[in-house]
């Protein structure tokens, strides 16, 4: 049985740092994708209090929203459109500091203003979905958020 999250730092660093081994541990006994997703999300965005947290599968030419924490989301996103697409496409996490200076970024909520978006890979370097995190604050993402979401994934087995 899942206990809650122990959650005590103040800094970004010390919250990934307590939140990563809680997640791995949430995640190690459970051998269903979608199931751990969900529960990542959930950690995600309760621990270190994002606007939005949510995974979207590549489907054909499509993603599609997978499991979420936040608000209604769009459900649809084509290759190379907004921050999610551009990440599928280019295979790289982009960082977004202020979502209305990314051309194209798809707005599925006016109060979210910063994002990141780190693609998922399977064991052929494919990309098979996208990892959204979003924020209704500016400038909330840098390298240390895609060093720990990155450990986060690796948790994840496609
Ligand atoms: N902003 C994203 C769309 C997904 S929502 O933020 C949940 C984008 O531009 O791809």
């Amino acid at each position: 049985m899942a206990e809650d999250l122990i959650l005590k730092g103040t800094t970004k660093e010390q919250r990934y740092k307590e939140l990563l081994p809680q997640i791995e541990s949430l995640v190690s006994d459970e051998s269903d994708v979608i199931a751990n997703m969900g529960n990542i999300c959930a950690a995600l965005k309760y621990g270190m209090n994002f606007f939005w947290v949510g995974f979207y599968f590549v489907k054909e030419d499509t993603l599609v929203l997978g499991p979420f924490q936040g608000p209604v989301a769009c459900t649809r996103i084509s290759k190379g459109r907004g921050v999610c697409g551009s990440s599928w496409e280019t295979k790289k996490t982009i960082v977004v500091p202020d979502v209305d200076q990314f051309p194209g970024h798809i707005a599925c909520s006016s109060l979210s203003k910063s994002e990141i978006v780190l693609p998922l890979f399977n064991s052929s370097r494919e990309v098979v979905g996208v990892l959204d995190i979003d924020s209704d604050q500016l400038n909330s993402f840098d390298t240390t958020d895609e060093m720990y979401l990155e450990k986060v994934l690796s948790f994840l087995k496609f």
